[in-house]
């Protein structure tokens, strides 16, 4: 084989991968966001983290029925809590959950849900999901918060429909 052959399939096989490589993340970002459901936080408004606890909804954490059928979870975190921590609601209705942190960064990962979210201070984050079937199902702070980061879980309690 002539020399300038070699050295044109050599060329070859390096530009294939490098159109191959960004094809295949771009499709491996299209199956995850349209198929897996991922996505990015949404830009859903601040708050500001000193006055938070002041500021509705955080002022008041818990569970509200916004319409028939229809359950926002308005929780806050902080060093080292969830606001509420335990969580009641029916079976059966989306439910979204309308979070922030009033200090550092901590996570939500409610993992029999598929959820797994950021909680930035100053930030608002907001999720809806939906339960399998009735039951107890825990979440925690997934993201490293200082000593006692490991304390920072809670639990969400889906009561059967009577
Ligand atoms: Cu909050 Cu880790």
């Amino acid at each position: 084989m002539p020399r300038h052959t070699t050295m044109y399939l050599y060329e070859l096989a390096w530009m294939l991968p490098s159109v191959a490589i960004p094809v295949g993340m771009l499709a491996a970002l299209a199956v995850t966001a349209f198929g897996a459901h991922i996505g990015l936080p949404g830009d859903e408004g601040r708050v500001h983290p000193a006055t938070v606890m002041q500021t509705a909804p955080f002022d008041q954490p818990g569970v509200v029925e916004i319409a028939p059928g229809r359950y926002e979870v308005r929780m806050l975190s902080g060093i080292w809590f969830f606001s509420p921590a335990e969580v009641r609601v029916p079976e059966g209705p989306e439910v979204t959950f309308v979070m922030t942190s009033k200090d550092v960064i901590h996570g939500f990962m409610l993992r029999a849900a598929n959820v797994n979210a950021m909680l930035l201070p100053g930030q608002v984050t907001r999720v809806t999901t939906r339960f399998p079937k009735a039951g107890t199902y825990p979440f925690l702070c997934h993201e490293y918060c200082g000593i006692a980061h490991h304390t920072m879980a809670g639990k969400i309690i889906v009561e059967p429909r009577s």
